[in-house]
């Protein structure tokens, strides 16, 4: 594989929230997300499911401590790795205990964190629904500088740009495998995480998810509904802390080489089925 596809294949494999209230929060995922518990640490717990893992902490509610993705394979975790020292970027321990120890973190000019590495094998439980955890998204103030970063820092593919009539962008869709996006930027007033989706399998999955929702007395927030970019379905709902949480189907698969493609900042784009929820 030549040096120049760095993060390429990569998927997100778990993220670090931390809330003020953890156990709060470990117990919504733990209900609404059908995830088993598993304290590692003091005050840190690991949500277990097939394909979704989430570290809750103490922290600032609604914060994110880091989104962890998992490369293929150690050659390729260390060309990336390589790559990352030569421009000059910080490389950190990394804190996950859910990562191989050849992971390492680093920092984006928004102070968001990724950890990069190898997942563990670890024993997996069963889920009542399918979802894998498979993109996240950050609102920033200076958007052209985040995806100058993850596009020549980490090698992430731009897919989709949204613009303004007056071509300033106001959303990136990113991908790091075939996946439309697999990380995500919106122009926003503040920076931080926007919101996180797991990919389920078919549409019957939105519906036995919006069923099982119904079931939590957990309202729908925002769907059902089909993006434009990336063309995915959707449903949304709001954790314990408020924190945006997305189950999606059928999100469209991009090659390597394929080109960027824009859309014009309006609802259809964000919502090909009716509103949208506009961040700025
Ligand atoms: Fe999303």
């Amino acid at each position: 594989m030549p040096d120049d596809k760095l993060i390429w294949p990569a998927r997100l494999h778990h993220l670090n929230l931390t809330s003020e209230d953890p156990e709060a929060l470990v117990d919504w995922y733990s209900r609404a997300l059908m995830m088993e518990p598993r304290g590692i640490a003091k005050g840190e717990t690991w949500l277990r499911g097939k394909n979704r893992h989430f570290i809750i902490s103490h922290g600032p509610r609604g914060g994110l401590k880091y989104a962890a993705y998992t490369l293929e394979n150690e050659a390729q975790l260390i060309r990336l790795r390589n790559h990352i020292c030569e421009k000059d970027i910080a490389v950190y321990p990394s804190p996950s205990p859910l990562m191989e120890d050849s992971a390492f973190m680093i920092a984006d000019p928004d102070g968001n964190q990724f950890v990069l590495g190898i997942c563990r094998e670890a024993a997996v439980t069963p889920q009542m629904l399918p979802g894998r955890l498979q993109h996240v998204v950050f609102r920033t103030t200076d958007i052209s500088r985040l995806v100058a970063f993850h596009s020549s820092i980490l090698g992430f593919r731009v897919s989709d740009v949204v613009k303004e009539e007056n071509g300033e962008v106001t959303a990136t869709f990113m991908r790091s495998d075939p996946e439309h996006h697999s990380l995500g930027i919106f122009r926003a007033s503040e920076t931080g995480l926007d919101h996180f989706c797991s990919e389920s399998t078919s549409w019957n999955d939105i519906r036995d998810w919006g069923d099982h929702f119904a079931g939590c007395q957990i309202p729908i927030t925002w769907g059902a509904g089909r993006h434009g970019a990336g063309n995915n379905l959707f449903i949304f709902v709001a954790d314990q802390d408020g924190n945006n949480v997305e189950i999606s189907a059928e999100i469209e698969h991009w090659t390597f080489e394929q080109q960027p493609r824009e859309w014009l900042h309006e609802q259809r784009t964000l919502n090909l089925w009716g509103s949208a929820w506009l961040r700025s």
